[in-house]
């Protein structure tokens, strides 16, 4: 088959090329150049996963801003809940400025809804969620995303830096697991 790649033991075909990635990320970054004019927001990127969009959404966003990059600390052993206990790297002062977070990929929603009420602890103005991938079919609990580039089916991914198992992710397009 063509179009299907190997990462370690799994096979992966394309499921969203490049161009298409590509338009629907400036499509959301015109959505934030229009909604954060004159505001200067702060975005946050969530680390790993979300290096190569962020990268991509920075250079379409034309307003003045800051980006700083974090990484999520889960509490050991229980990492099916996704639960949080501290947002590693926040180096940027958030307090009374917008934050938009950078996510690659809203699944659960329940590490969004940690980081959200994490975040809220250093007072922020407002919190936007800006992921670049969301699985509705799997999301667990009601979570407000205002930007939103892609929805997919509540199959596996990997590419455009999303991962499996550490491979992967220098990919241009998205790949699908084959079951
Ligand atoms: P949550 O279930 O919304 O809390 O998502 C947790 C994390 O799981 C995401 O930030 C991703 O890192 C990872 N994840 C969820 N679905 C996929 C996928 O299809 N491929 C790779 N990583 C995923
Ligand atoms: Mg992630």
């Amino acid at each position: 088959m063509g179009n299907t790649i190997q990462v370690k033991d799994k096979t992966f075909a394309v499921s969203i090329p490049q161009e298409k990635i590509l338009s629907e990320v400036k499509r959301v970054a015109a959505e934030i150049n229009r909604d954060y004019a004159g505001k200067e927001p702060v975005f946050l990127a969530v680390l790993n996963g979300s290096f190569v969009f962020a990268a991509d959404l920075l250079r379409e966003v034309d307003i003045p801003c800051e980006i700083s990059f974090v990484r999520l600390a889960s509490y050991q052993g229980v990492s099916t809940t996704g639960e949080i206990r501290e947002i590693m790297g926040l180096s940027v002062d958030v307090t009374n400025r917008p934050v938009i977070i950078v996510e690659d990929i809203v699944d659960t929603g329940l590490t969004m809804a940690h980081m959200l009420e994490t975040l809220k602890k250093h007072n922020p103005s407002s919190v936007d969620i800006c992921t670049l991938l969301l699985k509705p079919g799997k999301l667990q609990i009601n979570l407000d995303i205002r930007y939103c580039c892609l929805q997919i089916p509540n199959d596996f991914i990997v590419g455009y830096g999303l991962d499996y198992d550490g491979y992967g992710r220098n990919t241009k397009d998205i790949y699908t697991l084959v079951q």
